[in-house]
């Protein structure tokens, strides 16, 4: 099958971007999208080109290393499904996709396709864990998990953080990640000691990195290839009330009331690469 690519090359983020569109005459239909750029590249590299870059690790959806817009849609139009997983047989004969990166201003450019994604980092790093004491390890169940509250925390932790739902987000709001990250240790009882605290750090890294608030449009569930629950941040607004309200006379000065949360962390990208 035939396909045009539309990718946006940009060197670094102190240079302009735009787009360049590339026709690739002879794509498998079993071939995943990146498969298809892997093609080009070799071509770009045979020419003499610079390759496009782009992320992939795993390449089976486990990773959340890979993600970009195709035509507008965080991760493709298909649902539930990684770009490494995307494959081209769901596109027509001839058809054009634009391929652009992840815009927000929390995920700056690197290069092309890829993005810095450090902020998630420091957001997992401010309260993403479960403090243990140290010895020799517990029993296997020693702590029942209820079967129900075992399936929710599995579902938030299915989460890779791709960024997509960043991406797909008009406010550029992390709520969807930074939710999936307190829910899967939030709702089993080991995570239970540090439930207040963790939401609250969180939340002020959230604020901190520049992502906007969430108001409840929905495209992040929407495009989340793992579809992560909406109900992850209705979970993390209250442990994060709760936790706000508890250490109130010692909060840290990061931490935001809901209603001063930015609305305009969206970056703002002409076709010329003009911010
Ligand atoms: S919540 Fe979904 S879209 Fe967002 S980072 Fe996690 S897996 Fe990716
Ligand atoms: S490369 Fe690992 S999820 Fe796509």
């Amino acid at each position: 099958m035939r396909v045009k690519l539309k990718v946006w090359r940009q060197k670094n983020r102190n240079t302009a971007g735009n787009f360049v569109t590339y026709a690739i005459q002879n794509a498998n239909p079993d071939m995943s999208i990146l498969e298809c750029l892997d093609v080009l590249n070799e071509e770009l590299i045979e020419n003499g080109e610079e390759p496009v870059a782009f992320e992939h690790d795993c390449r089976e959806g486990i990773c959340g290393s890979c993600g970009f817009m195709i035509n507008g849609i965080a991760h493709g139009p298909l649902p539930a499904t990684t770009v490494c997983q995307l494959t081209m047989r769901h596109f027509k004969d001839g058809e054009e996709l634009t391929l652009e990166p992840w815009r927000a201003r929390s995920f700056p450019l690197i290069k092309d396709l890829v993005v810095d994604r450090r902020s998630f980092d420091r957001v997992i790093a401010a309260g993403g864990y479960i403090s243990v004491s140290t010895g020799s390890a517990p029993d296997g169940n020693a702590i029942l998990v209820a079967k129900e509250a075992s399936d929710r925390a599995m579902d938030a932790a299915a989460c890779i953080g791709c960024g997509a739902c960043v991406a797909a987000c008009p406010n550029a709001s992390a709520a969807l990640f930074t939710g999936a990250k307190i829910a899967h240790l939030g709702i089993l009882p080991q995570g239970k000691p540090e439930v207040d605290s963790r939401a609250v750090r969180m939340v002020a890294q959230m604020n901190a990195e520049g992502f906007g608030g969430c108001t409840n449009i929905g495209e992040c569930t929407g495009v989340c290839p793992k579809e992560i629950p909406l109900e992850v941040i209705a979970a993390m607004n209250r442990d994060y009330l709760r936790g706000s309200w508890r250490a109130r006379d010692n909060i840290v000065t990061t931490v935001r009331p809901f209603t001063e949360w930015s609305y305009g962390s969206k970056l703002q990208v002409d076709q010329t690469g003009e911010r």
